[in-house]
Parts: C-alpha cells; sequence; structure tokens
C-alpha cells in the first residue's frame, strides 16, 4: 500500500519534467555535439622572452617551461611554434644596457628589431606581434619617461618620477616605427598611457607603415599576477608601482571607457589583461565592441597552475585547458597565454 502511495508520488514529481539538459550529457559524443567552446591553434598568441647576448636559454624560474632565450636560439624556437598551428608571437626584450629612456627599443639594432628580424626570416608566416611598452629598457623600470629634472624632462606642475605622458608618447611612437621596419606585423602597446593607439597609429601611417596593425592592451589592469613576468623581463619597477598608469582592479566602467577610447582611436585588435580576473570585463566588451578581442592569461594565472600542479593539488593538463576554454567562453578571440604549445600538444594537434 505504501509503495504505491511513494510510486504514484514519483509521476506526479517528474510528469512535467520534459525539459531534461542531462540528456545531451549521458555520453562522450552527444557531449562532443552539444560543445559549445572549442580550443584551436589558430586562436592561442604564443609570448617570447627575448634577451641579449648569445647562445643562452635561461628558464624562469617562476614560470616553469618558459625561458628567456638569446636572437640565435628563435629560428628553432620559431618553426616549433608555427609547425604546431600557432598563428603569432608576442615578443618582450631584455636588453643589456637599460637608460632613462630606454633607448634599446627604438634602435634599429635593439634586441626586438634584431628578434623581429631573425623570426620572420626562420618563420616567415608567423605573424610577429611586438609588446610596445618601456618597463623593459628604462633603468627605472616604469612604461616611459619620467618627471626628473636629470632627463630634460620635467614639469613642475607634476610630481617627481610621474610618468610623463606626452614625451612617452613620442618615445611609442619611434620604437613602433623601428619594429615596424624590422618587419613587425603587429604593434602591441601595453603601457596605458592616454592615447598610446593614435599616437603609434599616425606615426606608422606617417612612416610609410599603414599596413601595420595595433592591438592594443585596451584595459589593463594594476595587477598583481604579473609579478613572475616582472623577473621574466627584469621590468619590476624601481620605485613605486604602477598604479598612475594601469586601471585599478576595482572598476569596471573605467575599463569600459578606456576600450572605447581605443576603438576610436583606430586600435585594429583590442585586450583586456589579466585573463581570469577580468571575464565580465571581457564579455561585456564582447557584447558592446565588434573588434576581435583577446585576452592575456598572465605570468601569474600561469604560474598560480604550474604551482598546483607540482604540488599535486592540481591536474595540469585539465585545468589550463578549462582556463583556457573558459577565457574563451567569456569573449576571448584570442589567448595570448604561455601554455599556448602545451595545450595544442594536449589537444592532440
Ligand atoms: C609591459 C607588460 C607587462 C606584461 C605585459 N606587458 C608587465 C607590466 O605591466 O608590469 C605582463 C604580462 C604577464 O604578466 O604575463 N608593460
Amino acid at each position: 500500500m505504501t509503495e504505491v502511495k511513494i510510486e504514484s508520488a514519483q509521476k506526479t514529481a517528474t510528469a512535467g519534467l520534459s525539459v531534461r539538459p542531462r540528456r545531451l550529457r549521458l555520453s562522450l559524443a552527444l557531449r562532443r555535439m552539444a560543445r559549445e567552446t572549442e580550443l584551436t591553434p589558430a586562436d592561442f598568441i604564443y609570448p617570447l622572452f627575448v634577451r641579449y647576448g648569445s647562445d643562452r636559454q635561461v628558464p624562469i624560474d617562476s614560470m616553469p617551461g618558459c625561458s628567456q632565450l638569446t636572437v640565435d636560439k628563435l629560428a628553432a624556437e620559431a618553426g616549433e611554434i608555427a609547425a604546431l598551428g600557432i598563428p603569432a608571437v608576442l615578443l618582450f626584450g631584455i636588453p643589456e644596457h637599460k637608460d632613462w629612456h630606454g633607448s634599446d627599443n627604438f634602435s634599429d639594432d635593439g634586441v626586438i628589431p634584431r628578434a623581429i628580424r631573425a623570426i620572420k626570416e626562420a618563420a616567415p608566416a608567423l605573424a610577429v606581434i611586438s609588446d610596445m611598452c618601456f618597463c623593459e629598457y628604462t633603468d627605472h623600470g616604469h612604461c616611459g619617461i619620467i618627471n626628473s629634472p636629470e632627463n630634460g624632462h620635467f614639469d613642475p606642475a607634476l610630481p617627481l618620477g610621474y610618468l610623463l605622458n606626452d614625451p612617452t608618447l613620442e618615445l611609442l611612437g619611434e620604437a613602433s616605427l623601428a619594429h615596424a621596419r624590422a618587419g613587425a606585423d603587429i604593434i602591441a602597446p601595453s603601457g596605458m598611457i592616454d592615447g598610446m593607439v593614435a599616437g603609434i597609429r599616425s606615426a606608422l601611417d606617417v612612416g610609410g607603415f599603414s599596413h601595420v596593425a595595433v592591438m592594443s592592451y585596451a584595459a589593463k589592469y594594476a595587477s598583481v599576477f604579473y609579478g613572475p613576468f616582472r623577473d621574466a623581463s627584469h621590468s619590476a619597477p624601481g620605485f613605486g608601482d604602477r598604479a598612475q598608469y594601469q586601471l585599478d582592479p576595482a572598476n569596471r566602467r573605467e575599463a569600459l571607457k578606456e576600450i572605447a577610447l581605443d576603438v576610436e582611436q583606430g586600435a585594429d585588435i583590442l585586450m583586456v589583461k589579466p585573463a581570469m580576473p577580468s571575464l565580465d570585463i571581457l564579455n561585456e566588451a564582447r557584447r558592446r565592441f565588434e573588434l576581435p578581442l583577446a585576452a592575456y592569461q598572465v605570468s601569474g594565472e600561469y604560474a598560480m597552475i604550474q604551482a598546483a600542479a607540482r604540488q599535486g593539488w592540481l591536474d595540469l593538463e585539465k585545468s589550463a585547458l578549462e582556463s583556457l576554454t573558459c577565457i574563451k567562453r567569456a569573449g576571448a578571440d584570442l589567448i595570448v597565454t604561455y601554455f599556448a604549445k602545451d595545450a595544442i600538444r594536449w589537444l592532440g594537434g
């Protein structure tokens, strides 16, 4: 008697349950059919740290699997990256000499112009994106010219050590031309300097490089997750931090305003950074703007997954692929990631 009652109660409870999302999770074949986001090699941009000197590959402690490479080592590396089907590399330079205005960045013999020529020769089909910032090249580690009576750029109305906007814009134009002359396909300004996209665009156009694209680090937060990168590129600020130019992680509206400004100034690709802490911004940028959108899974995001995996706390492959899939799901068309080469191997490519 009691049993019959339970049975009929169950039937009543499930009678209206015609929508059953689990039907499509029943088998691997069905789950594959229902999958909305698939990673492919064309999604990835692989960052490279290029250092001065020759015949050196220097592993980066806080970024297992990543190294600084000298220019002569780039041909083999570029060949491997191209063979995996990755469409582009993003270059960061570690010069031998740093000075107040980061001259290595705008010299035709600087580490990055030399790197661009080497990669273009070895793997002409690989797109070369050069990160356009000064923090790796200046002796003070800031992303441009700072306010100081010693360097000929002094504005008494501004605090000492303040990053001067417009003198920095001029240098960004110079350096972009040096990288374009070497063969860069895309210039990627990452300093959050006001007007950087317009400044670089007009320098390139006037200099005969209207075909070179600009990928703007449009919404770049002053994030602690860049820590390992600063070890990798020897670019930690010598004093203070980057809060006077990079975005406060607490701000959403300001990030969208920054992105809108870069769209107006003629950016070809937009970027949001860091990736996982900014999925909300990424998603909103995807809805609001029509340009290709990139996300940068930064050094700290990479290091966290690597460190947890080394402890046996996370599965490296699964956590890396899940993080990348979710960044793409949130709206990224392109992902800059130190996992790019491994991810393609894990995906069976
Ligand atoms: C240069 C630059 C940084 C990163 C990319 N370009 C460092 C910074 O802004 O301090 C960080 C990348 C990473 O953490 O992987 N301005």
